[in-house]
């Protein structure tokens, strides 16, 4: 019963009233079937949304009476305007239906183990098991048009600015990103292993040696790392590199891509994006990706901390940071919300926290007998807390106060509803620290990877004070979340065995893992820098959801299983000798 092409026929989903009067024929699965007035009604699905499809007399009548939801149909009929009283207008297709003529069952479903709705109220688990049924929901759907869209017009952004696409090996040899490789075993050497790589890191600077110039790739990346909303074992980057470049052209390039793709969702982003330098992040956030779309910001209380009669706060000051957070209003939270703010910093290696308020009943503190009233209103005057407000404190090690403090806020603001969900916040964090001090293994570690240059003005210090070199890298940020970064790079061979002198990697161990990078590096390596760009956590913001899950087709579980594969999984003796590995 054709009547049309496929690519004739209209998806269901995008019919309007301009429609009306056209002959159709639609494919997809019944919605739900409702028998309203000895009429019987389908909305028919596809991945554009759903029609109303009318089916007045019989036998089409009876015919329709035997569909239930999810089985695959065919539709030749009418499209015509709904009765004034019947528009939807919640509803795309709302001012039309379909009077059909014709109906054939394509196929039959089986009763689904849930409903195909947006509402669906199955828990995540049965979701991802049966994940073909969850990406029929159309608002899984709709993430997967509009992944492919961005994705679309990133490639255009960056073909219209000259770049070329080039992809690089999955199968390569271990990249310095900092997470745990995914390995591959080899059979043609047994006892040798590829890594998967966490990034195309050293292959965009190489084809940066090569002379491309300007090199993009929608790359897939591997980590083996704890995984969360935002966190994805796989996952994609926008990744960018460009010879004779400075942070100005990167800034400039990434705003114009942001500036390109947001507003396809509604999301103007500012021009120029501000900038925060890390050490001003850290101080007033406690954290190098703050959500800037509200204020809450950490207040110093070192000084008062240290002239205190508090023994706890003074030891603290001297020893590390005190800092704290006023909540607006917070001077009448009850004794339970008071409790659970400990225990909202506990994760992060903090006992708990001290706070402060003044009441109608008098000043408040669990460190009130220590303090006195006095001590109290010091603390309150020196974090400008209002009459209504809490303050509260945290002393300790820096990295504890900061991680502790940055994730109270966040959550506190959430509680309170101090966030603007229409509202967005993107913005360049600058001047990262090139090295940071590992305690455990008692050296230093590459911020960012060690192929990032440090600052001019700083590399004087890479042997006398290394923690105090800054790096030419930045981040990009938007509501908290951090989206993407980059640097420019080290092309000049003795600054780069500085660096690695810096790192504690000998001429050996740099030949050993980065030997064919420097090699390529010694014949004419252009300054070039760079930048990748989580391509999961834009569409995920894109598409207002809060967890990347929602929008990777295939994802995997915070455990890192495929619940629909069942991945990963145990495989054959066989396969395993033919690898020379024997299982354990
Ligand atoms: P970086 O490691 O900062 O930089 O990664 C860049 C961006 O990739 C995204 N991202 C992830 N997204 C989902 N799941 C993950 N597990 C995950 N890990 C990272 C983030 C992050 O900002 N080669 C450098 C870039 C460069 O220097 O040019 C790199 O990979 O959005």
């Amino acid at each position: 019963m054709r009547e049309m092409t496929t690519w004739e026929r209209p998806f269901c989903g995008a019919l309007r009233a301009a429609d009306a009067g056209r002959r159709v024929e639609l494919v997809g699965w019944v919605r739900r079937r409702r028998d309203l007035g000895g009429i019987m009604f389908v909305d028919l699905r596809d991945r554009e949304g759903w029609v109303q499809v009318l089916f007045p007399e019989e036998p089409l009548k009876g015919a329709a009476a035997a569909l239930s939801a999810e089985d695959v149909i065919r539709v030749v009929g009418t499209v015509r305007p709904r009765p004034a009283e019947m528009v939807n207008r919640d509803m795309a297709t709302g001012e039309i239906e379909v009077v059909a003529e014709r109906l054939e069952l394509l196929n039959q479903a089986e009763t689904p183990p849930f409903v195909v709705e947006d509402s669906v109220n199955a828990s995540e688990e049965l979701r991802l098991r049966h994940r073909t049924l969850d990406l029929r929901r159309p608002e899984m759907m709709a993430n997967l048009v509009l992944r492919d869209r961005i994705t679309f017009a990133v490639r255009q952004y960056f073909h219209e600015m000259a770049f070329v696409e080039v992809e690089t090996p999955i199968l390569t040899r271990s990249t310095p990103e900092g997470a745990r490789d995914f390995l591959v075993p080899s059979r043609l050497s047994p006892g040798t292993f590829y890594a998967l790589p966490q990034s195309p890191q050293l292959f965009k600077q190489l084809l940066q040696v090569a002379g491309l110039g300007r090199y993009v790739q929608i790359a897939r990346c591997f980590r083996d790392e704890d995984l969360r909303a935002d966190r994805q074992p796989e996952f994609t980057q926008v990744d960018v590199e460009a010879s004779f470049i400075e942070e100005e052209d990167v800034y400039a390039l990434v705003e114009g891509l942001f500036h390109r793709i947001f507003p396809l969702v509604g999301i103007e982003p500012p021009r120029p994006f501000p900038r925060l330098s890390y050490a001003e992040a850290m101080e007033r956030f406690g954290v190098d990706r703050p959500d800037m779309r509200f204020g809450m910001e950490l207040v110093e209380l070192g000084d008062v901390a240290r002239g205190c009669a508090f023994e706890v706060l003074v030891k603290a000051a001297a020893t590390g940071r005190v800092k704290g957070l006023v909540v607006p209003g917070g001077a009448a939270f009850s004794r339970k919300q008071l409790d659970e703010l400990s225990d909202l910093v506990k994760p992060y290696g903090a006992p708990g926290v001290l706070w402060f308020r003044r009441t109608a009943e008098g000043f408040g503190s669990p460190a009130r007998k220590a303090l006195g009233d006095a001590g109290i209103e010091a603390f309150l005057a020196a974090a400008g807390a209002g009459p209504d407000d809490l303050l509260v404190a945290l002393g300790g090690p820096a990295k504890v106060v900061f991680a502790a403090l940055a994730a109270l806020r966040v959550e506190l603001a959430r509680r309170l509803g101090l966030i603007d969900k229409a509202k967005h916040a993107f913005l360049w964090v600058t001047d990262f620290p090139l090295l940071e001090w590992d305690d455990d293994t008692k050296r230093y570690y590459a911020c960012h990877h060690p192929f990032t240059s440090p600052k001019p003005e700083d590399v004087a210090l890479l042997e006398s004070e290394p923690a105090r070199v800054r790096a030419r890298a930045y981040d990009v940020v938007m509501d908290g979340i951090e989206l993407g970064g980059g640097s420019i790079r080290i092309h000049d061979p003795g600054l780069q065995r500085r660096v690695f002198a810096a790192l504690g990697i000998d001429e050996a161990e740099a030949r050993h893992k980065f030997g064919f990078l420097l090699e390529a590096f010694r014949y004419g390596a252009p300054p070039h820098g760079g930048v990748a760009l989580g391509l999961d956590r834009m569409i995920m913001l894109m598409a207002g959801r809060d967890s990347i899950r929602d929008v990777i087709a295939f994802p995997k579980t915070t455990a890192g299983n495929c619940l629909l594969t069942d991945a990963p999984n145990t495989v054959d003796a066989a396969q395993l000798a033919e690898l020379k590995i024997r299982p354990s």
